[in-house]
């Protein structure tokens, strides 16, 4: 039931502390990953793994790009991540080192099935599934899982499926980096920073209203450009989705340092920019991006962290997000770009919950 919440999306969205903090349960101490948590064989599986082979689709699939820069980041191992519709239909090569990583909120999603079942006869060290739904096909069929403690999620849009599948992701990542020689103090000041992912959620849902302002900007708009650099840019992607998926505005995601190789040319009046903006070493080259966007009249919606020193002035209206750790600062930052699109679709009149020609689950081709 929606209760208080006009949507079922919006439930979803101020679910989240509480579900991340489920999923996080039982399997991470205050200063480390709990490997048997993600099944009795972990440890064995995961130590002779040399290369990981994420396949997903939609949202999901975001958040397999996202972990990507994790598991090169944090654990060294070579990570490649593919939508299972392109993955399927296309001659592969899979190495008996790898971990094949599934990432599916149903777990009945067609093309991921498929590209499970085609690796499995190519042979694999292990499948790993992170998944929301117990008993679904892909639990039934993989290894490893790890289970998201999402809860049903109603919405089309998915929304809290994907912030429990990059906690879930991270821990993951944290379990393989610590067969490669990830420190014991890297591994505790991650955790650490996990363990504060509820509350810093928590503050950025308390910025709702101020979102719900700035989405008045998008309401007449037809196209929109999305920007992020390094582990931000899935999330840029994933904030588009949620935009072209429920408030039916056009709207592309790029790595920001693209801007210049072609989208800059789009960039007027009419084109609104969001940019995701963490302090990290990236962000001084994304505020040159800004600029530019700036010099050619648009209007820049920017998410950044408190201690950036991104400055609003005319044309640039900045959100300011708490201070968050580099490694987790995806999670918390896709949560304003969820909160944005719903408030663009509620004022456009749009069906929130069930988007026109999309279903929940895509369990044909
Ligand atoms: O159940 P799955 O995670 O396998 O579903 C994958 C996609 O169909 C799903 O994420 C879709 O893109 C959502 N509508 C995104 O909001």
């Amino acid at each position: 039931e929606k209760g208080e919440y006009r949507h079922f999306m919006l439930k979803e969205i101020y679910e989240q502390p509480k579900v991340i903090k489920a999923t996080m349960e039982g399997r991470i101490t205050d200063s480390h990953v709990l490997e048997q948590a993600l099944g009795t064989d972990a440890a064995n599986l995961l130590s002779d793994v040399n290369h990981v082979q994420i396949i997903a689709c939609g949202t999901s699939y975001h958040a397999g790009m996202v972990a990507r820069y994790w598991i090169e980041e944090l654990a060294g191992v070579p990570c490649s991540v593919e939508v299972a519709s392109e993955f399927r239909y296309r001659k592969h090569v899979i190495q008996r080192d790898t971990l094949f990583l599934c990432i599916s909120q149903s777990g009945e999603t067609a093309d991921t099935l498929a590209a499970l079942r085609q690796a499995k006869q190519a042979g694999f060290r292990a499948a790993l599934a992170i998944c929301n739904v117990p008993g679904s096909s892909l639990v039934r069929e993989s290894d490893l899982v790890i289970m998201t403690q999402a809860g049903p999620e109603i919405g089309v849009a998915s929304t809290k499926a994907f912030t429990t599948q990059l906690t879930a992701l991270l821990m993951f990542t944290l379990a393989l980096a610590r067969h490669n020689g990830l420190s014991e103090e890297r591994e505790a000041d991650i955790v650490k920073a996990i363990h504060q992912l509820p509350d810093q959620v928590d503050q950025v849902l308390a910025l709702d209203a101020d979102i719900a302002e700035m989405s008045k900007a998008f309401m007449d708009k037809n196209h929109s450009l999305f920007l992020g650099r390094g582990s931000q840019f899935p999330v840029a992607l994933e904030g588009a989705l949620k935009l072209k998926e429920i408030s039916y505005i056009h709207a592309e995601a790029y790595p920001a340092g693209e801007l210049k190789h072609g989208p800059l040319a789009l960039v007027d009046s009419e084109m609104p920019v969001v940019t995701v903006a963490p302090n990290n070493d990236l962000v001084e080259k994304l505020k040159s991006n800004l600029e530019e966007v700036r010099a050619r009249g648009g209007e820049l919606f920017v998410f950044a962290d408190s201690a950036a020193d991104v400055k609003a002035e005319a044309g640039i209206h900045v959100m300011s997000l708490p201070s968050v750790h580099e490694i987790t600062a995806p999670i918390v930052y896709t949560v304003p770009l969820q909160l944005l699109s719903y408030h663009v679709a509620v004022l456009k009149g749009t069906d929130v919950d069930q988007p026109r020609n999309l279903a929940k689950s895509v369990t044909v081709e």
